[in-house]
């Protein structure tokens, strides 16, 4: 099943949370940007929100919503957020909120009659439970989007990256690509410098780049970053 029509776009998942997905979220955001079309973020479940006041703020979301330049309200761009830093399972049952899966096709609904191609941040990695019986690899069904693997350089990244492309392709998703990211200063380790090229060759998806580590998250900054480390002719054929 998926929500619609054909959509354009990328469904971001990671070996792991905190890996980078919001990153490389804005990164491909940015990518898309240089090929000449206009993309938007979203992140339609977000867990770990900060409260001010009554208000909890999603700060992935509202990262997205600069990045993409979008003049939406942050509801439509991160239609749940939870104050519990938790998978949203656990975060759903006890804050005692529902997830509402039409109200979050509804807000993708609307972002994509405004936009070229969507870029949505899933949650954690793939097996992260939203629910009893549906797992952010089900979301990503359901957005009906190629999906792109966000994983870490270092030792131990060849296991999880291959876990998560082999699980996701038998599983029946498309597997647009692999970006591995910096997402702390690189150690110049073996382990870093010889990864990228195994995992070219044993991965049946392609590796988009190795985006580097950022010393500040300016827009400029991952457009250039993106401009000479990410190989954006691979996403053409989804857009
Ligand atoms: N390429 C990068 N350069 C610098 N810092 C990064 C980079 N990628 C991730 N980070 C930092 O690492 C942390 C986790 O990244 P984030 O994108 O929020 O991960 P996720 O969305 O997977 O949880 C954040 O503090 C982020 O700023
Ligand atoms: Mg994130």
């Amino acid at each position: 099943m998926t929500w619609g029509n054909i959509a354009k776009g990328f469904f971001i998942t990671g070996t792991d949370t905190g890996v980078g997905k919001t990153v490389v979220t804005a990164a491909i955001i940015k990518a898309i940007g240089l090929l000449g079309l206009r993309a938007c973020g979203m992140k339609p479940i977000e867990t770990g929100c900060i409260k001010e006041g009554d208000v909890l703020v999603p700060l992935d979301g509202m990262f997205l919503k600069t990045i993409a330049r979008m003049e939406e309200n942050v509801k439509h761009i991160s239609p749940y957020c939870f104050e519990s830093p938790l998978a949203p399972m656990a975060a759903s049952e006890v804050e005692g909120v529902s997830i509402d899966f039409e109200k979050i096709k509804r807000a993708y609904t609307d972002l994509k009659k405004n936009y070229d191609a969507v870029v949505v941040e899933g949650i954690g990695g793939l097996l992260v439970p939203i629910r009893r019986d549906y797992f952010v690899l089900d979301l990503a069904r359901d957005f009906g989007l190629p999906i792109i693997v966000v994983s870490r350089p270092a030792l131990g990244t060849l296991n999880h990256t291959m876990l998560t492309v082999n699980y996701a392709i038998k599983e029946g998703l498309n597997v647009a690509g692999i970006i591995i990211n910096y997402n702390c200063p690189p150690k110049d380790t073996l382990a870093e410098d010889t990864n990228p090229e195994i995992i070219k060759q044993i991965s049946k998806a392609p590796l988009i780049g190795v985006f580097p580590y950022l010393t500040d998250m300016e827009s400029v900054t991952i457009e250039k970053a993106v401009l000479k480390n990410l190989d954006i002719e691979i996403l053409k054929k989804y857009l």
